[in-house]
Formats: C-alpha cells, sequence, structure tokens
C-alpha cells in the first residue's frame, strides 16, 4: 500500500501539492468513492483510482524505445545539451527516468528509456552478453580480411574486444554484432583496421529491434513481449 499522493507524483500525473486540491475539490476518487484527502493509502496495482474522471492507469515502470537522431545526447539531463529523455512528453519524463545504455551524440537509433535500474543492470551486465546489432558506414572498402580480425577479436591499446560478427553489406558498409558495450566500442573496432566510423545506427538489442515506423526523436513504449526479451541474449542475426 501507498500513499495516494505518492503514486499520483511517482506517475508524473500531480505533485503532492496538486493532489491535495483535487482531493478537496473531490476530484479523486478510489474504488467508486470520492476521497477529500489524497494521503490516504492505496493499492495502486489493484485499486481503481480516478484523477478528474480520468482512469489511472498505474506502470510501476516505463519502458520506452526511441529512435535517437544525431545531435542529442544520451544522459537524463544536461546542463547545456538537449537530452533524449528532452524529446519525451512530460508525462513520460518520470522522476530516474534514464537510458539504459549509452550512444555517442552522433550515433543514432534504437535506445531504451526506462526507470527500472534492475533491468537495465541484467541488460547491460558484461556477464550477460546480451547482443547489439548496428549499421554501420566507414570510410574504407570493407574485405574478407576485416571479417577475420573482427571474428578473431579486435585489440585497440590496451583494450581487447571480443569477437564480433561483421558482415560487408557494401563497399563501404557492414552490419556489425557486439555482445559487449565498451565506450566507443565500435568506433574504435573500425579505428584498429584502419577505418572511421562516418554513420552509425542501432538496430537491435537483445531481441528488441528498433521500430522501423519510428522516425528520428520519435519513441513508443516496448510492449511486454519487448520487455521480456531485452535481456535475452540468444539472440543473433549474423
Ligand atoms: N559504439 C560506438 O562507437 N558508439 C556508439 O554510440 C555505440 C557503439
Amino acid at each position: 500500500m501507498e500513499r495516494l499522493d505518492r503514486v499520483l507524483s511517482g506517475q508524473n500525473i500531480a505533485t503532492r501539492s496538486e493532489s491535495k486540491k483535487l482531493a478537496l475539490k473531490g476530484k479523486l476518487m478510489v474504488n467508486g468513492k470520492i476521497t477529500k484527502r489524497s494521503d490516504i493509502r492505496v493499492d495502486p496495482e489493484n485499486d481503481e483510482i480516478f484523477v478528474d474522471g480520468v482512469r489511472l492507469v498505474y506502470k510501476k515502470h516505463l519502458y520506452i524505445m526511441m529512435n535517437k537522431p544525431a545531435g542529442i545526447i544520451s544522459a537524463s539531463r544536461d546542463k547545456n545539451e538537449q537530452t533524449v529523455i528532452d524529446l519525451l512528453p512530460k508525462e513520460m519524463r518520470r522522476d530516474g527516468m534514464f537510458p539504459a545504455g549509452r550512444l555517442d551524440k552522433d550515433t543514432t537509433g534504437l535506445i531504451l528509456l526506462t526507470d527500472d535500474g534492475e533491468l537495465s543492470h541484467r541488460m547491460l551486465s558484461p556477464k550477460k552478453h546480451v547482443y547489439k546489432l548496428y549499421s554501420v558506414e566507414c570510410d574504407k572498402k570493407l574485405t574478407g580480411d576485416d571479417v577475420r580480425l573482427f571474428a578473431e577479436g579486435i585489440t585497440s591499446g590496451e583494450i581487447v574486444f571480443l569477437s564480433a560478427a561483421l558482415k560487408i553489406t557494401g563497399d563501404n558498409t557492414a552490419l556489425v554484432e557486439i555482445c559487449e558495450g565498451k565506450f566507443h566500442q565500435i568506433k574504435k573496432m573500425f579505428h584498429a583496421i584502419g577505418a572511421e566510423v562516418t554513420s552509425l545506427c542501432r538496430l537491435r538489442i537483445g531481441g528488441v529491434y528498433l521500430d522501423k515506423e519510428l522516425k528520428p526523436g520519435q519513441w513508443r513504449e516496448l510492449t511486454q513481449e519487448e520487455i521480456n526479451l531485452i535481456t535475452d541474449s540468444t539472440i543473433k542475426d549474423l
């Protein structure tokens, strides 16, 4: 059981003082009864709660996929730059929302936004080896040798990357599948084979694919099936 005003503020529906005012105006209803107090205890998962005539659809956590545009940073908030969270409407910008797995400012494609720290931890855990698929364009003609080097495991300075699948799709374009999430990983791997990445887009995390209907900057909530597939470490395309 949780205080009603805390439930409403947690769901980004009303601040605690707004809830108090709504209650005094008779605009809060729990299980068919108007409550003049906003601090009563409710069971948000099972009680029927109406706020100003609108049924509360309680969601413990939010899970959102966004097609991240270039030029936006993967952070919760930033003093100077626009973040992926800034692109969400107010009701989705709950406290604690963050991008689970970062993309560089110039990288586009699939980014997951959630307030579920536990799920994010499972998805990002290096031990879990969740595969991510990227589409890459670079400034060099790719060859079978590069495919072999990726498969053997690239070394960049002190960093050793695990074996990764590279599938050449054009002279200087490829799909790459990695099961780690090291800082600037794809760019560093390409740099190590003498190429610079000119365009990078993430297409899949675990079993969740970027929805092709989403234009850059657009988002949608994940389906329950997709939520279950985020941490699936068995799904591979290459
Ligand atoms: N690898 C990179 O180099 N950059 C990204 O944004 C993601 C993976």
